[in-house]
């Protein structure tokens, strides 16, 4: 039965990707803020779901995390967990507390992740970072909610740039999870 650990499982993109990979035979460690949040999902799936507290920037909670499942085998590690920040904030008044938060979740967060937990990954294993259209540079041809000067996107580019860094760095870790 194949392995993965789905960061940020709560609700939306996360937990149905949980409830899809169950749902296609896969084991899950499902990772919440909140256990509440999953607990009607044992019942239907059982021992196939696992279910983990973390919080992405609790660097020491990621070590306690990556120490609880040490031996176990991913075949898939999916960093899904993401905020969307102050999205149609003028840039003067973004507040630099925030604006910081944005960055620890969506870019370094999930590029510790990764790094932390590769020696888990199988030798054909596949790492993952959800990652937003929003986030692309390329795509930037005038800013996406905001008419010029365009305001801090919703994942500055790094979204990008963090998965391909892990995939450039574990060569052998792929890029899309799903079939
Ligand atoms: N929905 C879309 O159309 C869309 C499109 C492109 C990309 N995305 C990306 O896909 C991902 C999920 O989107 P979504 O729409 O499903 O978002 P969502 O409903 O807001 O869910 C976000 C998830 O991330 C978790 N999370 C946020 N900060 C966290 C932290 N510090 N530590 C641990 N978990 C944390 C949340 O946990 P809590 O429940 O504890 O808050 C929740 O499980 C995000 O990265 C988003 O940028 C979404």
């Amino acid at each position: 039965m194949p392995t993965a650990l789905i960061i940020g499982a709560s609700r939306g993109l996360g937990r149905a990707l949980a409830e899809e990979h169950l749902k296609r035979g896969w084991a899950v460690i499902a990772t919440v803020r909140d256990v509440a949040a999953l607990a009607d999902l044992p019942a239907a799936h059982g021992a196939a779901l696992r279910v983990e507290t973390l919080d992405t920037i609790d660097w020491a909670g990621v070590d306690a995390l990556h120490g609880r499942l040490a031996g176990t085998v991913l075949d898939l590690l999916f960093v899904n967990a993401g905020i969307s920040g102050p999205v149609t904030t003028p840039i003067g008044a973004v507040e630099p507390g925030a604006f910081t938060e944005l960055m620890l979740v969506n870019a370094l967060a999930p590029l510790r992740i990764i790094d932390r937990f590769a020696d888990l990954l199988a030798a054909d294993g596949t790492a993952a970072v959800m990652t937003s259209g929003l986030g692309s540079i390329a795509n930037n041809n005038g800013g996406v909610r905001q008419p010029r000067p365009a305001p801090p996107r919703r994942k500055p580019g790094l979204a990008d740039g963090r998965a391909r860094l892990g995939a450039h760095r574990y060569g052998r870790a792929k890029r899309n999870a799903l079939d």
